[in-house]
């Protein structure tokens, strides 16, 4: 069920979208990790509906090394809040900071396949896909487990991954929802990503490739690599040390204790066994 809105709406209805506040993303080497601040994102204005506030302005910085878990009713803004990372069309104000060396990746519910060959899709977002070598791009496929779906054996993988009659629609319809969602997972490792937004990215798989997946992506990124998980399944929480929360407008953050996620410690990939970061 929606929860409610709160009040007041913003007084910037009306105004035309170069007047309106908007939502500023910077770089910064004094910033480690990623720093929102003063970050207030609001429905879109329509014709019928003017805009109310989705999430009341929070600061909050993610450390590297943290892992969270964000969670809320449906309709809160979680998804908003994931897609403000990149898109400066939200509706919001506020500032976004990145720390100087964030190399972020977004693993969203519904992948994204560009109109590019394999290995542009794997690569994506990268301009060049050729900045990775393609025995690189077949490990990882191998990885999350598609080398074999893809292709019969590594040669004929390396063929496909420039085969440029297959692109993004054409595997829309190859993959299996499952399969696409551990392709976002193979771009997220290739491009060694360190703050990484995950929103229901295993939603479409089976109970127990879900956890696989997330452990696979976990064991190849940085420890200091920055989670940002949404989340409905309850059996990925144990690899998160941090709970926020969207509850009524309001954005929350608390520590999240292994005890309360219901799982049980699996050494060096549990957040709260790792020697605490410097
Ligand atoms: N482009 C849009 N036009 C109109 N309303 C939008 C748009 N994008 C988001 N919203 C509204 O913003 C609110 C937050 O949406 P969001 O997708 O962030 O929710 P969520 O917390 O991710 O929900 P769920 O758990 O169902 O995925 C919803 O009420 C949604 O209808
Ligand atoms: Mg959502």
């Amino acid at each position: 069920m929606m929860p409610p809105l709160p009040q007041p709406q913003p007084e910037f209805n009306g105004m035309s979208p170069a007047e309106k506040p908007r939502i500023v993303i910077s770089r910064s080497k004094d910033v480690e990790g990623v720093l929102y601040k003063n970050l207030t994102l609001w429905t879109p204005e329509t014709k019928e509906k003017p805009s109310t506030v989705l999430v009341q302005p929070f600061t909050h910085q993610f450390r590297p090394g943290n892992r969270v878990l964000l969670t809320g009713p449906s309709g809160c803004g979680k998804s908003t809040i994931l897609r403000t990372k990149r898109n400066m069309w939200i509706e919001g104000s506020g500032e976004i900071i990145y720390g100087e060396n964030i190399r972020l990746c977004i693993v969203p519910q519904r992948p994204h396949l560009p109109l590019r060959n394999l290995k542009g899709i794997v690569t994506y977002p990268a301009v060049d896909p050729e900045i990775y070598d393609d025995d690189r791009v077949i490990e990882v496929l191998h990885k999350v487990g598609l080398a074999r779906v893809l292709a019969e054996n590594d040669g004929r993988l390396k063929a496909k991954l420039h085969d440029n009659d297959l692109d993004g629609s054409s595997y829309i319809n190859i993959l299996s929802g499952g399969q696409q969602q551990r392709l976002m997972f193979a771009r997220a490792i290739i491009m060694n990503a360190n703050f990484i937004a995950l929103d229901e990215a295993t939603a479409a798989l089976d109970k127990g490739s879900g956890p696989e997946m997330y452990e696979t992506l976990l064991r190849e990124i940085s420890e200091d690599a920055i989670i940002l998980s949404v989340a409905h399944r309850d059996d990925i929480a144990w690899l998160h040390n941090i709970h926020a929360e969207i509850s009524n407008g309001v954005f929350s953050v608390r520590p999240l204790s292994l005890s309360e996620n219901g799982n049980e410690c699996r050494e060096s990939l549990c957040p709260h066994c790792r020697e605490p970061l410097p």
